[in-house]
């Protein structure tokens, strides 16, 4: 009885476990997923001024992984880019631990569906010794204040009118 109620409690347990794990179809990243973003393939996107950016040469980095392979098929030539896809934004001036960093991640389903469909936002934080951590996430992590049409811009607002590239602005030009 005794046993049962153990094993019972450890399948329970392995249950939870199994929940935290990504999924084909639904991922969740942890700041793991982010900490060697400096080694990936990167492309360099612009200099030029941008709303709630600060000034800066930017580079949106790719994670290398076997998902990758998936992407594409969007239909009207468009990009797809597959769940676990991990986008990083930095712009990069002056030490690491000064740079804005920016990162979606592709978490499926109906996630943020009434913007980047599919698509968490992160802002990141580089420290004095390079680990990466998670400043901020979700839908809304941060807003940008555009200061030419006096209006807040969330990351949803610039990132959703890319819909033939899945919310990606720099879309084919990633690595
Ligand atoms: C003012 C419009 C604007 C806002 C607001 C904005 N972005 Fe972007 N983002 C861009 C543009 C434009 C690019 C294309 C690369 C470039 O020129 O910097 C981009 C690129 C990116 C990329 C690389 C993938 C891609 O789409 O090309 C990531 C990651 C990213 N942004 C994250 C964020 C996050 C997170 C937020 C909110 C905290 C955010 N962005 C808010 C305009 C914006």
């Amino acid at each position: 009885m005794k046993y049962a109620r153990a094993a019972l409690s450890l399948m329970a347990l392995v249950a939870l476990v199994r929940c935290g794990e990504p999924e084909s179809d639904h991922y969740v990243a942890f700041e793991r997923d982010f900490s060697d973003f400096r080694s990936w393939p990167r492309v360099a996107v612009g200099s030029a001024p941008l709303v709630g950016h600060s000034e800066g040469q930017r580079y949106v980095y790719r994670r290398p992984t076997p998902a990758m392979q998936g992407d594409g098929g969007a239909g009207d030539g468009g990009l797809a880019f597959a769940t676990g896809t991990v986008l990083v934004k930095a712009v990069e001036s002056g030490a690491a631990d000064t740079w804005r960093v920016f990162a979606m991640v592709k978490r499926g389903g109906e996630y943020n569906r009434d913007g980047a469909r599919g698509w968490e936002f992160f802002e990141l934080k580089i420290d004095a010794a390079g680990r990466v951590s998670i400043l901020a996430r979700g839908v809304r992590p941060g807003v940008a204040y555009d200061a030419v049409n006096e209006v807040e811009l969330t990351c949803n607002d610039c990132h959703r009118a890319a819909a033939g590239t899945d919310s990606v602005l720099s879309g084919a030009a990633l690595p």
